[in-house]
């Protein structure tokens, strides 16, 4: 595939606990990634500051705070993501249908209140660093996400060809990337950016195999060149 692409298909997770070092990183890292995800870490440390600090570099901003708790709550949080102008929020889907749902339109009202582009909800079905959920897990919170109206889930690539044939319109967001050589970490079903690709997921998250790098420019524009390959 074209190099515009490959990057669309693309989110560098800022795994960080420092605004000043997050920026750092998504400015050298701009020609390989269209988003950026900013998890649990930089949103407690930096709050709403970072989604509007990344926006204005001019990524779409993937904010990974994977939601749990009650309908009412969820949908009044997430109608505060949706007023930040993210493009992406996760829930977890765990959480059942009627949260999803309550969330999916928190989401929106919040984004359209600030006429924002219609923002995307994820259902998180398991962890890439759980390798003990049964079989059957997966397909249900995929079902689970897609009933309570989310466009898209987040699995590891061994589950998105399971997923796409369940729900073939849903958007597949896989993380746990590593590419041949790099060390796993805690990811336990991790799979590298060619494995990713061919298993049709949408978008990869890639972290440390990148923001750890001895070299991060190298690392993302090899994860990019691979993206291409395989597409
Ligand atoms: O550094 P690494 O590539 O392992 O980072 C993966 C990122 O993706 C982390 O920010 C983590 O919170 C997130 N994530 C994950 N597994 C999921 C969903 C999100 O690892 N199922």
């Amino acid at each position: 595939m074209k190099e515009s692409d490959a990057k669309a298909h693309l989110a560098l997770a800022l795994d960080y606990d420092d605004l000043v070092m997050a920026t750092r990183m998504a400015r050298h890292l701009g020609d390989y990634f269209d988003y950026v995800k900013v998890g649990l870490e930089l949103y407690l440390s930096t709050g709403p500051e970072s989604v509007g600090a990344l926006c204005e570099l001019g990524y779409k901003v993937f904010l990974d705070l994977k939601l749990h708790d009650i309908p009412n709550t969820v949908r009044r949080s997430a109608r505060v993501v949706g007023g930040l102008g993210a493009s992406l929020l996760t829930m977890h889907a765990f959480g059942g249908t009627a949260m999803l749902r309550a969330g999916v339109e928190g989401l929106m009202e919040g984004a359209s209140e600030i006429g924002a582009s219609i923002p995307m909800a994820l259902g998180v079905t398991v962890l890439s660093s759980d390798g003990g959920a049964p079989k059957h897990v997966v397909p249900a919170r995929i079902e689970a996400a897609a009933l309570g109206g989310c466009m898209g889930y987040v699995c590891a690539t061994e589950d998105v060809a399971e997923g796409k044939a369940l729900r073939p319109d849903m958007f597949a967001v896989v993380a746990g990337i590593r590419p041949k050589g790099v060390d796993r970490n805690d990811q336990i079903r991790a799979a590298t950016p060619e494995e990713a690709i061919r298993s049709g997921a949408d978008m990869l998250v890639i972290g440390r195999a990148v923001t750890q790098a001895k070299d991060p420019i190298l690392a993302a524009e090899s994860i990019l060149e691979s993206v291409m390959e395989a597409g």
